[in-house]
This record gives C-alpha cells, structure tokens and sequence, in this order.
C-alpha cells in the first residue's frame, strides 16, 4: 500500500480517460496534442515513499502534499505554500492531467510527455547508496521506453518528439559518463539514448545542449482569479521604503566575491541612511543561512514587497529560486551575470525585454572596481523605476505555477506551465523539421 498522501495522486492518474474530442477541441489543439507515455510506478509514484530516507538531503515528505505544492503556510491560506523547488516533477505531472489537448494515440500526438520524476530518482546516486553508480542514472528508464513499452512511440521520431522535467540545474545532470566516482551528479543528460529528449531543468548549461530553462516554483498557486488579482493589487500598492534587499547567504568568508561585496555594502549602508533618496532604508540583508528560508516563504516576502530593487547574486550556481520570488513581489531583479537568468529563461522572461524589467551590474565592476551598487541603483530615475516595476508585474503571471484544478478564469491567463508547454511544442516542432531535412 502507498502511503495515504499518494492516494489523490494515483486517484487523479487513474482518472485521466480519452478526452471526448469535440469539434472546437479539434481545431483548437491542431498541432499541440501531447501522448503522456505509460510508465509503471517504480517510475514517479514509489519513489516518493522513500521520501524520509536521503538524511544528507533532507526528508521531503511534507513536501509532497497537494500534488507537490507542499503543506499550505496556514489553514486558511488559498494560495500560499510550503512549497520546495524539487517537487516540481509532481507539480508538472499533475498539471499535464488537466491539459485540454491530451491524446490517448500516440501516433497524432505533436510531444510525447515523460512523466518521471528524473530528480527524485536522482537522490539515490547523489545523496544515496549508489553514489559510485551515478552512470547508471537513466538507462533503466531508456530500456522502458525503448524497448519495453511500445517502442515504435520513440521510434516515430527516434525520441525527438519526448519532454521530460527534472526539477535541478542541469549540471546535477552532466557528470561525464568516465568520472568514477562522480565528482557531483549523474550522468543521464550525459547519455547519448538521451541525447534527442527535451528536458526542461532550472539552469541550463552554459552551452545549448537538450535542456531548455524553466523558472524555479515560488510558494504563491493561486486557485482562482479572485486571489491573483487581490495579490497584484497588493503589490502594486506596497509601500516600497527600503531601496534594495537580498535575501539569502553566503558571503561570510573573506574571498572577494559578490556575496561579500554585497554583504560588506549592505552593512555600511544602514549606518548611511539618507532621506533624500526617498528610502529609510538603503539595504535589507534577509539571512537565509542554512536553508531557513526555503520553506517558509513568509521570511522574505514581506521585506521584498517593501523593497524597489531585489539583488539576485550567483551563488554555488548562477541562477536562484529567489529571482522569481522578487519578481512575485514586484520588486525589480538585480543580476551580475548573464547565465542568472538572461541566458535561461528564454521562453517566460523574453531576451530582449530585460532592460525594461531589470538591472545588470557585472559582478567584476563590484567585486574588483569598487563599483556600488547602492549608486548604480540611486542614479535611476524615480519614473524609470516605476515602469520597471510595471514590467515585472506584467510578467508576474508567466512565471506563476497556479494550482491544479484552478478555476477557468485562472486557466484564461498563461502561466509557468502553459509557456513551458508552448516552447517545447514549437522546439520539437523545429526539432522534428531539421531531422527531416538532414
Ligand atoms: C527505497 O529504499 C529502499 C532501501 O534503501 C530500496 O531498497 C528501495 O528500492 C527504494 N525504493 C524505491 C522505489 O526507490
Ligand atoms: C490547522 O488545522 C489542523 C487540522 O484541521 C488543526 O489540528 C490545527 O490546530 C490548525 N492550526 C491552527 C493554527 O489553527
Ligand atoms: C565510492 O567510492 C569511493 C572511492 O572508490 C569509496 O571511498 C566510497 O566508500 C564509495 N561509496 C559508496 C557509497 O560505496
Ligand atoms: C537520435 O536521433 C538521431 C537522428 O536525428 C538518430 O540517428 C539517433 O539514433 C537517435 N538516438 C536515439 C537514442 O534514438
Ligand atoms: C563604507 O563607507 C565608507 C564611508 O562612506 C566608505 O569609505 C567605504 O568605501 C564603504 N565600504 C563599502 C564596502 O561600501
Ligand atoms: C544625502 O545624499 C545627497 C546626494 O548624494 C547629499 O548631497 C547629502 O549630503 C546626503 N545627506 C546626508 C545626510 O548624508
């Protein structure tokens, strides 16, 4: 027996039957059907009842709840959760069930939809008993799909046509196949059976390779239009006195860095509060050492609706879950690299929008030029900041996952899920053309 937690899940996988196909569903979903692929459990489902076992991650079984949104921050909270970033396998899964154009023939499907939760299953090879097999990640999921069940659906377009998620940076992925032991990761985006698959991750690498970006999930799944309105009310309302804010860590050891540089410039200013600015308060440190954040999104929300300008630093990887936070909050991205989210997020936060909506201060002009970021950002006119922050809000929506079974005035509006849906289907769309031509 699974434990009860899973049971909604499976009751909502049982349930998914052939869409009657009306006339109007027909013409609307020409060229975006998607086949999800029938996988036995050992594939998604049973890999979350060990979710108390990985001590050196963490015990994720809270997380689980509502489909992977986690527990919600207080009872009578709607749209707030407890929501971790990894769960995401679940949150996509369980959003697919509720595609309008899902086809039960995989022969007239534009994508084919894996729904293996490549993340969790990583656990084993990164925090597990299988640390020295982390080669291994994958090929039993290639042999499944391959060969097992129904091998023409991969053979159709030798699995061109095939998107999974795996809810980590793509670099807990790309262990070259003849590092044993791995130095960090597996090796399955590594895989050349893996090579023709679309696989949507939080950080791509720095080269374009099979995997495309997707934002981080915040804890904010509103079910209803109602709620996501009065939200972006609020934000657009908040009173914003304290000019920059990062939440996070870091930064504590004495190597330059921007952390540090950010940290060391966050301590002066506060002793450096100048009113003519317009701000009490020039900088907000939220510390987030040790993970105190990450489930408790009520931390860092308050200070950044209260914030003009988000700080958004790389840290042991370029891009963070906290830009999308700041971005939910309205207050506007500061990034000191390019791979923190210009080169990532093609699909939801568009390249050449990102002047309009945010900041780039090369991190070599802070760290080794002694350039501030406090002047860079006090230069900025009052009403250029105010149509920036406009911007973010306007892309607020894009990078939203909002609750499953939300209502259709929710749906009317696109979010993370429905932008990820739509590139892929057009990257397998030129996928499949180019294989064609060569
Ligand atoms: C759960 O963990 C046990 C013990 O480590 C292992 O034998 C089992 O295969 C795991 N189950 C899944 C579905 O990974
Ligand atoms: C929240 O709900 C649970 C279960 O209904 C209850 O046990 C708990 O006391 C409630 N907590 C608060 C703070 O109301
Ligand atoms: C993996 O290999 C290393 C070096 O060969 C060894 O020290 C370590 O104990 C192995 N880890 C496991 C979990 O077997
Ligand atoms: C990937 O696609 C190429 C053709 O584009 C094909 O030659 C190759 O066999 C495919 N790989 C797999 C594992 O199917
Ligand atoms: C801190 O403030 C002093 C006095 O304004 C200034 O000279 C110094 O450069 C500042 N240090 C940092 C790290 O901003
Ligand atoms: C505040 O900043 C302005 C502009 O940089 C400067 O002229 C003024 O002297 C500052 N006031 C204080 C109290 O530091």
């Amino acid at each position: 027996m699974p434990p009860p937690l899973l049971l909604p899940l499976i009751l909502t996988l049982l349930i998914t039957s052939t869409p009657t196909i009306s006339q109007d569903l027909e013409t609307e979903c020409t060229d975006q059907w998607i086949y999800i692929r029938q996988l036995p459990s050992i594939f998604n489902l049973d890999l979350l009842t060990n979710c108390s076992q990985y001590q050196t991650f963490d015990n994720f079984c809270p997380y689980i709840s509502n489909h992977g949104l986690g527990l919600k921050t207080h009872n009578n909270s709607h749209s707030w959760f407890r929501t971790d970033p990894h769960m995401l396998e679940l949150i996509f899964h369980r959003r697919l069930l509720e595609y309008p154009c899902l086809t039960n023939d995989p022969s007239m499907a534009s994508a084919v939809y894996v729904p293996y939760y490549a993340g969790i299953d990583a656990l084993k090879y990164l925090y597990g008993q299988e640390q020295n097999f982390s080669f291994l990640h994958g090929l039993e999921l290639y042999d499944h799909i391959r060969n097992v069940d129904a091998p023409e659906i991969w053979n159709r377009h030798n699995g061109h046509d095939h998107f999974l998620i795996m809810a980590r940076p793509a670099w807990d992925f790309s262990q070259p196949l003849s590092n044993d032991p791995p130095i960090w990761g597996t090796s399955f985006l590594e895989l050349q059976e893996f090579y023709n698959v679309t696989a949507l991750t939080f950080e791509t690498r720095a080269y374009p390779f099979q995997e495309m970006g997707i934002p981080y999930p915040t804890s904010f799944h509103p079910p209803n239009l109602a709620l996501f309105n009065s939200w972006v009310t609020r934000v657009r309302r908040s009173r914003r006195d304290t000019l920059m804010l990062f939440a996070g860590g870091g930064g504590i050891s004495n190597n330059p860095n921007v952390r540090r540089s950010i940290r060391l410039e966050c301590e002066n200013s506060t002793s450096l509060r100048n009113e003519s600015y317009g701000y009490s308060n020039l900088c907000n440190f939220v510390d987030c050492s040790n993970g105190v954040c990450e489930h408790d999104p009520i931390r860092f929300m308050k200070p950044m609706l209260q914030a003009s300008f988000c700080l958004q630093p790389p840290g042991d990887t370029p891009t963070r879950r906290s830009t999308f936070d700041a971005i939910l909050a309205g207050c506007i991205p500061v990034f000191f690299e390019e791979l923190s989210a210009k080169l990532q997020y093609g699909w939801h936060l568009p390249e050449a929008e990102y002047e309009e909506f945010s900041v780039f201060i090369p991190k070599e002009d802070v760290v080794f030029k002694g350039l501030k970021i406090v002047d860079v950002l006090t230069s900025i006119p009052r009403a250029q900041v105010r149509r920036m922050r406009e911007k973010v809000i306007e892309m607020l929506p894009r990078v939203i996952y909002r609750k499953h079974g939300s209502s259709l005035g929710m749906r009317a509006k696109k979010d993370a899920v429905d932008i990820a849906i739509e590139g892929t289907l057009q990257r397998i769309k030129s996928r499949l053309q180019e294989v064609e031509v060569q």
